[in-house]
């Protein structure tokens, strides 16, 4: 058989990609290589060097997402998915998390503050004005504003009043807000999922500083608990399609409810996420990498989502309630 080509495609990363090519290359013998992927311009004649192409980088540099849309539809396997990454974001995901019975917070999108590029009054003809009392009353304060396509703690603002709300909303220009109940909650877990099975919990403490929000030497876990956390982590991964995820969970009165599950290219860097961490995430995604070189995946354009969410239901009915 050929020797697979797994490349790599990343940006100011200096620790993970190098780790990882080492790990595959360790492991690959001579049925698999890795190597950082090499671009210039793109030729429209389909052909890429490439088996695999873990991508690290696409959400901020266009070009290489069209790059990666036309390899995946030349036949390379693109971790994560292109074209349902582009599709996606992180109010849908909360209905998506719904179907897939994973509890999250009540959450409603906000039409934008500014007006989006080549747009005016008039292009907002359908638009009606928001009841606030409404929205305040499902959600009940404190209440998190966050941008539906957002990342890196961008444009986050936790509100405990109506006056914090709208100074909050003030700034958000042409952004895609959401705005969601907080989960005053009793502990955290981020959760590294790879090729939809593998997970890995760490104990994370978003109210410390950067370099200490993985706990060290957590305490251990009760086990029913822990396989709720590892159930709900896959199934929000399976539903969606990714095969390197980082998946938040806060837990509340003992429910974990996803806070936030779409991190395509989740921090995997030594220095944030610690030695132990980083280990797990480049062994075991070397070996997903290496799986999925050697199987015979197909195009898929999202994950299991379609099949799990009930598309047959009436319109004027809800979709089924979240595991609170
Ligand atoms: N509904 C919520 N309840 C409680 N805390 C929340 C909620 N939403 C967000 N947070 C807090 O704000 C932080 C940032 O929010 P979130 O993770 O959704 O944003 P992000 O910009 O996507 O961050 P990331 O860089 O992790 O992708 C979370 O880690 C959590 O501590
Ligand atoms: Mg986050």
């Amino acid at each position: 058989m050929r020797k697979r080509q797994i490349g790599l495609l990343f940006g100011m990363e200096d620790t993970f990609p190098w780790a990882l090519v080492n790990a595959i290359n360790a492991r690959g013998g001579d049925r698999v290589e890795a190597k950082s992927v090499e671009i210039s311009y793109l030729k429209d004649d389909g052909i890429f060097p490439y088996d695999v192409i873990l991508d690290r980088i696409s959400h901020e540099i266009p070009f290489y997402r069209t790059y990666l849309k036309c390899a995946a539809a030349s036949g390379v396997k693109i971790v994560n998915n292109p074209i349902w990454w582009s599709a996606d974001d992180k109010f849908f995901d909360n209905l998506v998390a719904k179907a897939a019975n994973v509890a999250v917070p009540r959450t409603i999108l906000l039409p934008h503050k500014d007006f989006p590029p080549n747009t005016q009054a008039k292009s907002f003809r359908n638009m009606r004005w928001v009841n606030w009392d409404e929205v305040f009353d499902y959600l009940k304060f404190p209440i998190f504003m966050k941008p539906a396509y957002g990342g890196g703690w961008k444009d986050v603002y936790k509100c405990d009043n109506a006056q914090e709300f709208f100074s909050a909303y003030d700034q958000t220009r042409d952004l895609t807000m959401m705005a969601q109940e907080a989960i005053e909650f009793d502990s955290y877990y981020r959760c590294y999922v790879l090729g939809r099975k593998r997970v890995h919990i760490m104990h994370y403490d978003p109210k410390q500083p950067h370099h200490l929000r993985y706990v060290q030497n957590p305490p251990p876990m009760e086990p029913q608990f822990e396989a709720r956390i590892r159930r709900d982590a896959t199934a929000l991964c399976d539903a969606l399609g990714y095969d390197m995820n980082t998946v938040e969970l806060a837990v509340r009165n003992g429910v974990p409810y996803a806070i936030d599950f779409m991190n395509c290219a989740p921090d995997a860097d030594l220095h944030s996420v610690g030695q132990e961490n980083f280990d797990w995430v480049v062994n075991n995604m070397a070996e997903v990498l290496i799986e999925i070189a050697t199987s015979d995946r197909k195009l898929e354009l999202t994950g299991s989502w379609p099949r799990v969410m009930k598309t047959d239901k009436p319109v004027d009915q809800p979709l089924m309630s979240s595991r609170a």
